[in-house]
């Protein structure tokens, strides 16, 4: 069978793909996009709780995870969450700021796939669904491109299939194969923004399943203060996603569950109402659950009258920092993304190209850049795969 001919290839349909393609498409490139599943952007369709938190307002190369902490910063700059929003408005998608700059959908997520779907169509990009690539072999310039029952070849592909994480929607380790093939490394995958797993005597907290409390969350010197949710394996919630992406196996999880409290609170109560139970002043503060549960392991059950000043500042600065060891994750089965990826030193931070392997291109969670909890992935798929589409 002949090859059909395209200038690029785009494997991954996205968010990252998709915004490539409709960019690449609309320069007046011959596209064509490919992916396995029967749907294109599965994963923008179950984000943000089917509303998608599509950018975050507050995108900066700081809240991004790298070996190469510089790496994204062109193209974020060049691709903000403006150029998205402007996007997102021209098709009359109304939205709103949730908290913490983030921006969701008013309707459904289907709204923002519905309208990369369109610009890819104004770029009279093909795309082919339901079809697994097979193969990809590459001679003099050209890529070429065996899926399903059907060839192409390109002189630009683009591998856009992004990471392992939550593998039932179709999601694979794919990328990082094809790009050692072409020599290109890949930093040790590893979920991210990701449940954390609680064992020992540590499994007592998970009592605790539904109790959720707003904290600052530490891992080495990185905070987080958003809430943490106590679930049947651990922890959660977004303080503990967010500290999740840069905790690492054996390290100590800080929590202050009382962020804001003066030092002194627990004596400046006893002076003022010595009857009261240290177990229920806690609970003025935290939900009763966890407030009982954390007066327990402390070891101060009683009324106040009855503790020592120094105990009670003890208590005190314990639950301003209690350690928690985390003996794992929920694993990529519950990860929202993947850190780690395609190494960046291989890749031009202006094109997204592969340095050594022109016509090669490698774009959003596929790449070791992975951002915060908060629109902030997104960004970077649409940023990355803006920055390739303009280069193709
Ligand atoms: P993405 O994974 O979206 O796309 C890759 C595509 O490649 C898929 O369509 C897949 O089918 C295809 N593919 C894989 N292997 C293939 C193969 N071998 N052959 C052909 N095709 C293949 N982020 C955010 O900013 N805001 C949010 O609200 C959320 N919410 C959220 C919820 C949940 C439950 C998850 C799991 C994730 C999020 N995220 C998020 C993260 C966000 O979804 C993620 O970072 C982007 O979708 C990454 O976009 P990519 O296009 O790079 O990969």
């Amino acid at each position: 069978m002949k090859a059909a001919s395209y200038d690029a290839i785009i494997l991954g349909a996205g968010g990252a793909g998709l915004m490539c393609a409709a960019v690449a498409g609309q320069r007046g490139r011959r596209v064509l996009l490919v992916d396995h599943a029967d749907q294109a952007g599965k994963k923008i369709l179950i984000s943000g709780g089917g509303r998608c938190n599509f950018t975050n307002i507050h995108t900066a190369p700081d809240r991004y995870l790298s070996a190469n902490a510089h790496f994204a910063k062109s193209a974020l700059s060049r691709y903000t969450p403006r150029d998205f929003i402007d996007l997102v408005d021209r098709h009359r998608i109304a939205w709103h700021e949730k908290t913490l700059g983030q921006l969701f959908c008013d309707g459904s997520a289907r709204q923002i796939v519905h309208m990369l779907m369109e610009e890819c169509a104004r770029g009279a990009v093909r795309i082919s669904l339901g079809r697994s690539v097979r193969d990809v072999e590459h001679a003099d310039g050209r890529f070429e491109v065996h899926y399903g029952e059907e060839k192409a070849t390109a002189t630009a592909l683009v591998i856009a299939t992004g990471g392992p994480s939550i593998p039932k929607m179709g999601a694979t380790g794919f990328a990082y194969d094809l790009a050692r093939r072409f020599g290109l490394k890949v930093v040790e995958p590893r979920p991210a923004l990701v449940p954390l797993t609680l064992g020992g005597d540590e499994t007592l907290f998970r009592e605790l399943s539904g109790v959720a409390a707003d904290v600052v969350a530490r891992s080495g010197k990185t905070r987080f203060r958003e809430a943490a949710l106590f679930t049947h394996k651990g922890l959660s919630g977004p303080a503990i996603l967010q500290i999740s992406s840069y905790w690492r196996h054996g390290q100590p999880v800080g929590i202050d569950f009382l962020p804001g409290q003066e030092q002194d609170w627990a004596l400046a109560a006893k002076r003022e109402r010595p009857r009261t139970h240290f177990h229920t002043l806690l609970g003025e503060l935290l939900p009763d659950r966890l407030a009982e549960v954390l007066a327990k392991k402390i070891g101060l059950w009683g009324e106040l009258a009855n503790m020592p000043d120094r105990k009670l500042e003890d208590a005190a600065r314990r639950l301003a920092d209690w350690t928690f060891n985390p003996n794992g994750t929920e694993g990529f089965a519950k990860a929202e993304v993947t850190a780690g990826g395609i190494a960046t030193d291989g890749l031009s931070s202006k094109t997204m190209e592969a340095k050594r392997v022109p016509g090669l291109y490698a774009v959003g969670e596929a790449v070791d850049v992975t951002g915060w909890l908060g629109g902030y992935n997104f960004q970077w798929a649409w940023a990355s795969g803006w920055a390739a589409g303009q280069a193709l």
